[in-house]
C-alpha cells in the first residue's frame, strides 16, 4: 500500500517527500510541476536513496489522475497541490478556484470511487483571517480574506462535509503558519518563480545579491518593534508534522484541524537580526508602507498537535536561518532544470 502525495515537488512536497521515504513508506508523487522542477525529485532520490514513483499530472485532468488510482494500490492522500500566492489569487480568482476547489473535488471523487478515505490536507492559518488576538487556537472563528484563502477555508468545509457523509473518511487538516528554511542538504529548498512574495526568500535573495535591498511593510504595527510578527516554522518540522497526522489518519475516524506552528512569534527585524547573526551576511533594509490585507500579529496555540498528533516543531529560528541560507548559497538560480521539459512520468 503507497501513499499518494499532490503537489510533492513543490517547497514543503519535497520536504514531505523525505521524511515519508525515510519513514520507509511506498510513495507515489504527483504534481503537474506548475509551480516546481522535475530536478526536485532528483535531488530526492539523492537524499534518501530510496526508489519512489512520479507522476506529471495535473489533478484536474480526472482520467489521468484515475489511471494512477488504478495502477497502484493507495492507503491514503496528502494533499498539498494547489496554487498559492495571495495577490495572484485577488487578480486571477476564476483561476485559483478552479484549481485548488475543482483539483481537490476531482480528487476527493476518485478517492470515494477507490475506496481511499484517508486524507492529510494542506490548509493555512490564514483561515483565521484577522485574528481578535494570538495565540490562536484551532476553535477560533474562521473567515478568509481573499480568494486564496477562501478555496482554503471552502475545502475544509467541503471535507467536513465529506465526513459528516460517511464516517469511514478520516481527515486531517493542517493549519502551516509561516514555513521557511530547508533540508539541511542544502539540495532541497524554496525556488520562487520570479521576486519572492514572502519575506525569507526575499531576505536570501538580498543576501546573495540578486535583490539589492528588503523593503520592511510597515513600523507602526502595535508589537515589539512596529514590525509584523509571524510564527515561523522549520519546514522540515512542517514535513515531520504530515508523518504525525498520517499516522493518526491510518488508525483512526473523523475530521480534525491542527495548527502546525511553533507557538512563537517573530517580528519582521528580529528574523533580519537573525539572519544576519546566523549568516554573517548584511540584510540592507528600508522600511516602505504597509503591504494591504497584512495583519500585526500572528502565532499558533499548537497544543492540539502536541496532544492529539504528538508533534512538536524542534528547530529554532537559528536553524531556520542556517537552512535557508544554505540552500540558496548553494543554489543561487534554484533548481536550473534540466529536465523539465521531459513531459512523462519516472520511477525514481
Ligand atoms: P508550492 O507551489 O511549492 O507547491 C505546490 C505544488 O503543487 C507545486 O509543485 C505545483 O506545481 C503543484 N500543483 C499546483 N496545482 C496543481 C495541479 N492542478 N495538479 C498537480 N499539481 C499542482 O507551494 P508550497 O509552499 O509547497 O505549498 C504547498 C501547499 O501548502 C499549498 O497547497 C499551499 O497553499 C499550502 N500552504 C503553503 C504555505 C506557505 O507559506 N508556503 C502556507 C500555508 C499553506
Ligand atoms: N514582509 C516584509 N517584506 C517582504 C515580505 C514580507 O516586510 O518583502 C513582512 C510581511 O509584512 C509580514 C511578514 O514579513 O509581516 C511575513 O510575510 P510573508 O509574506 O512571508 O508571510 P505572510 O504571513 O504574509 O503569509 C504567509 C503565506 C500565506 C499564508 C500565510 C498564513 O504566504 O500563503 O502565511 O499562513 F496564508
Amino acid at each position: 500500500m503507497a501513499i499518494l502525495l499532490t503537489g510533492g515537488a513543490g517547497y514543503i512536497g519535497s520536504h514531505t517527500c523525505v521524511e515519508l521515504l525515510n519513514a520507509g513508506y511506498k510513495l507515489i508523487v504527483v504534481d503537474d510541476l506548475s509551480n516546481s522542477k522535475l530536478n526536485s525529485m532528483v535531488r530526492i532520490k539523492e537524499i534518501t536513496g530510496k526508489d519512489f514513483k512520479f507522476y506529471k499530472t495535473d489533478i484536474l485532468d480526472r482520467e489521468a489522475l484515475e489511471s494512477i488510482f488504478v495502477e497502484n494500490s493507495i492507503e491514503a492522500v496528502i494533499h498539498l497541490a494547489g496554487l498559492k500566492s495571495v495577490g495572484e489569487s485577488v487578480q486571477m480568482p476564476l483561476h485559483y478556484y478552479h484549481n485548488n476547489i475543482t483539483g481537490t473535488l476531482v480528487l476527493c471523487e476518485l478517492m470515494k470511487k477507490y475506496n481511499v478515505k484517508k486524507m492529510v490536507f494542506s490548509s493555512s492559518a490564514t483561515v483565521y483571517g484577522v485574528p481578535e488576538y494570538v495565540p490562536i487556537s484551532e476553535d477560533f472563528p474562521l473567515r478568509a480574506m481573499n480568494p486564496y484563502g477562501r478555496t482554503k477555508l471552502m475545502i475544509e468545509e467541503m471535507l467536513r462535509d465529506l465526513y459528516h457523509s460517511d464516517h469511514d473518511w478520516s481527515i486531517s487538516l493542517l493549519r502551516y503558519f509561516n514555513p521557511i528554511g530547508a533540508h539541511e542538504s542544502g539540495r532541497i529548498g524554496e525556488d520562487p518563480k520570479s521576486i519572492p512574495n514572502n519575506l525569507m526568500p526575499y531576505i536570501t535573495q538580498t543576501a546573495v545579491g540578486k535583490l539589492e535591498e528588503l523593503y520592511v511593510f510597515g513600523n507602526d504595527y502595535p508589537t515589539v518593534d512596529g514590525t509584523g510578527v509571524r510564527d515561523y516554522i522549520h519546514v522540515v518540522d512542517l514535513a515531520k508534522g504530515h508523518l504525525k497526522a498520517l499516522e493518526k489518519i491510518l488508525t483512526s475516524k473523523g475530521v480534525e484541524a491542527y495548527n502546525l506552528g511553533t507557538g512563537k512569534g517573530y517580528s519582521v527585524l528580529q528574523i533580519v537580526a537573525a539572519f544576519e547573526k546566523t549568516t554573517g551576511t548584511k540584510i540592507p533594509y528600508k522600511i516602505v508602507k504597509r503591504r494591504q490585507g497584512d495583519v500585526a500579529s500572528c502565532y499558533a496555540d499548537p497544543t492540539k498537535a502536541r496532544k492529539e498528533l504528538g508533534w512538536l516543531a524542534e528547530k529554532g529560528i537559528e536553524d531556520m536561518c542556517r537552512d535557508a541560507w544554505g540552500w540558496q548559497e548553494k543554489n543561487p538560480s534554484g533548481y536550473e532544470d534540466v529536465l523539465q521539459d521531459r513531459n512523462t512520468s519516472f520511477v525514481f
